[in-house]
């Protein structure tokens, strides 16, 4: 297990760039164009800005990069929660990527369940059938061990056979469209991005007890690298 402890958020945010930068140039150099696989929450927000200014704009192929969405709160595309809306207000109003090269999940007034199908039909648009290999997966965990929205005390970390599911937030209710974690694990690269304080806990129930209660615990790439930046707070409990 790839671990890198950053001094504080900022820090974490540009050894972020750097790996994104990396891992898209690795990509490049063998295919035609590269996927990467973004969560929403708060901590990826100043690495998302910070990819469309310099050094990172100039050194990015926009061109031949499809970014998607790793999971999305299921509401309008421009409510104030919504993934995709946040990864346009930073990455895309930072960067010249292409729209068309923009796939978030669909919002659809049918729900949750249309919403995964249809974003299941774009995943296998893309990459073509069986199981997506994306480039990259960048993955936030939650205070409750919750990755993706993958929350623990539901079944959806335990789905094999989607791609895409529907889910809820097991602490507010709150309904999500979700990558599956046979998704995730199919990734060539993931990375986690974990700061603050209040994730300390937990994340210490995944690395020292490996709790398989926690969906994050459940994150084991099968033949990609996975790579846990997190910051010195969040990385307190975790004897070195
Ligand atoms: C979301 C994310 C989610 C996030 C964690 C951590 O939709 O909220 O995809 O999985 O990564 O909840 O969120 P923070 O970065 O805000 O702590």
């Amino acid at each position: 297990m790839d671990l890198r402890i950053a001094t504080d958020a900022e820090d974490l945010s540009q050894r972020a760039a750097g790996l994104f930068r990396h891992v898209v140039e690795r990509a490049l150099a063998g295919g035609e164009r590269a996927a990467v696989a973004l969560s929403g929450g708060s901590t990826p927000r100043r690495l998302y800005a910070m990819l469309g200014e310099e050094p990172w704009r100039g050194r990015i192929d926009w061109p031949r990069l499809h970014i998607f969405v790793v999971d999305e709160r299921f509401v309008p595309p421009d409510h104030p929660e919504s993934n995709r809306r946040m990864i346009r207000e930073t990455l895309l109003a930072a960067s010249p990527l292409p729209d068309a090269n923009f796939h978030p999940i669909p919002y659809t007034p049918d729900g949750p369940e249309a919403a995964a199908e249809r974003y299941a039909e774009d995943l296998r648009a893309f990459f073509g059938p069986g199981l997506p290999h994306f480039d990259l997966i960048l993955l936030g965990m939650g205070a409750d061990g919750h990755t993706a929205s993958l929350f623990p005390g539901t079944d959806a970390a335990d789905v094999r056979d989607r791609l895409a599911i529907p889910s809820v937030n097991s602490s507010t209710g709150a309904q999500r469209v979700t990558i599956t974690l046979p998704v995730i694990n199919a990734a060539q690269r993931a990375a986690f991005l974990v700061t603050g304080p209040d994730k300390a806990e937990a994340l210490r129930r995944v690395f020292v007890e490996r709790d398989p209660a926690l969906p994050a615990t459940r994150v084991g790439l099968a033949s990609g690298e996975l790579t846990w930046l997190v910051d010195q707070a969040a990385a307190a409990l975790l004897r070195r």
